[in-house]
């Protein structure tokens, strides 16, 4: 089922330190719906009842809470990208600052995972329209933006394809990381 998935994911990115507790969101397409992690809440304890089910306008269709505050930036994508079926929004540290400077093909299997380049969306704030269509403009042509001084979207054609994703630009950013520490080695 969809809502375990999303609750036992969003754990173990938690786990891996890609978001606070109260940070990131994701999100999965329900046929016309998009089911949601709820705003403000502590998500690795959250379970599959706590998650909110709303319409590609935002009005919640289902659920006691309130949708994540991104949730702009979710129907946004998915009204864009047809194809995607999953978005994962985390607050990974390391992607954020080192954005520009991250090249996808750093490491060998990070492009195919990818299945494309990493966009880059300037600082804007967030919870607005503005910057849920930056990011949904961004992921027009990619898989995966990081958002300045913000965090790492990644989308998929499944869950566990769009967290593997966001796991894959903390990977680039550690290896950026290295090579700059190491002197910009190969
Ligand atoms: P929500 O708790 O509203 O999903 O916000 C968390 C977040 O990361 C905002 O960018």
């Amino acid at each position: 089922m969809i809502e375990e998935e999303i609750v036992e994911y969003y754990r173990l990115l938690y786990l891996r330190g890609q978001t606070t507790l109260l940070s990131g969101n994701i999100s999965a397409r329900l046929g016309d719906l998009v089911v949601i992690t709820p705003t403000s809440a502590p998500k690795p304890l959250l379970r599959p009842s706590d998650l909110v089910y709303i319409d590609l306008d935002g009005r919640v269709v289902k659920g006691e809470r309130a949708p994540s505050s991104e949730w702009r930036m979710h129907v946004a994508i998915y009204r864009r990208r047809p194809d995607v079926a999953a978005v994962v929004h985390t607050h990974a540290v390391l992607p954020t600052v080192l954005a520009e400077r991250i090249e996808a093909d750093l490491l060998l299997e990070s492009e195919s995972y990818l299945g494309g380049g990493i966009a880059v969306v300037p600082p804007i704030k967030p919870g607005t329209w503005e910057l849920a269509e930056a990011v949904a403009e961004a992921l027009a042509k990619s898989n995966v933006a990081i958002m300045k001084k913000h965090g790492v979207v990644a989308v998929g054609p499944s869950l566990a394809e769009a967290v593997n994703r966001a796991e894959v630009v903390n990977d680039l950013a550690l290896a950026t990381l290295a090579r700059i520490w190491l002197g910009g080695g190969p």
